[in-house]
């Protein structure tokens, strides 16, 4: 994974939500904390290119996200602050074969994919489910399921736990854990990112700190206190 920002920022209007930065991302686990509307969805979103950057450019692998934007989607899964949003299709088995169709795969392949990353995550059971029945643990797994089953290099998640119950929030952590691909994680469940190679600390759209795990939490707690 190779992530450049180069003097890369948001405005929306006369508001600025992220002021230019230059950066790369290398890691394999990279956390976003900041206080609400501090600027991280914005800055996740310029990655797999939801948002456009306003001033300079935001490179994934080589692809520009804005004139290879079709390449960055594919390179670049991305499972929202609320994963109800995303699912596009009532049954979650349909859900999750909604871009590998998209794609062109034919039938028995897609059957394939579904049910084996289904079986992936251990949630088999939540292939006939209705997607708007489902507890939010149910919701955040069938989220992952139709995102990673298109087998992209980075996913970014944003607030995963938000709103979980212990178990399933174990249930997420665990499962984050277990991912091979590059993970981008913003969250406010700072136990969630301890173990992460960098965290970034965002305050008013700014990157004010840029660090191990144990150092970017604690500049978070001195700033929010
Ligand atoms: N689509 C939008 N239009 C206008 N303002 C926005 C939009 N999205 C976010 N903002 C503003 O940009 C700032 C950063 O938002 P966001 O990136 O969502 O922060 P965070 O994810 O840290 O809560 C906030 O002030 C927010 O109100
Ligand atoms: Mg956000």
């Amino acid at each position: 994974m190779d992530i450049r920002f180069d003097n890369a920022g948001v405005d929306y209007g006369k508001r600025t939500a992220l002021f230019p930065l230059s950066l790369a991302l290398k890691e394999r686990r990279i956390g976003v904390i900041g206080l609400n509307g501090s600027g991280k969805t914005t800055f996740a979103r310029l990655i797999n290119g939801l948002v456009k950057p306003t001033t300079g450019r935001v490179v994934v692998d080589g692809l520009d996200t804005v004139g290879d934007a079709g390449k960055v989607l594919g390179k670049v899964g991305y499972i929202f602050q609320s994963p109800q949003n995303q699912i596009i299709l009532p049954i979650v088995r349909d859900d999750i074969a909604y871009g590998l169709k998209a794609r062109g795969y034919d039938k028995a392949m897609i059957d394939a994919a579904v049910e084996g990353i289904l079986g992936r995550f251990g949630v088999s059971h939540l292939g006939s489910r209705r997607a708007h029945e489902l507890s939010g643990g149910e919701l955040q797994m069938a989220a992952l399921c139709s995102v990673l089953v298109t087998g992209p290099d980075i996913l970014i998640l944003d607030e995963p736990t938000n709103q979980l119950d212990l178990r399933n929030r174990a249930l997420v952590q665990k499962t984050i854990a277990s991912l091979p691909e590059n993970l981008i994680v913003i969250s406010h469940d700072l136990p969630l990112l301890e173990d992460f190679e960098r965290v970034l600390l965002f305050d008013g759209g700014r990157l004010v700190a840029d660090a191990p795990a144990a150092e970017a939490i604690a500049r978070y707690r001195e700033l929010a206190g």
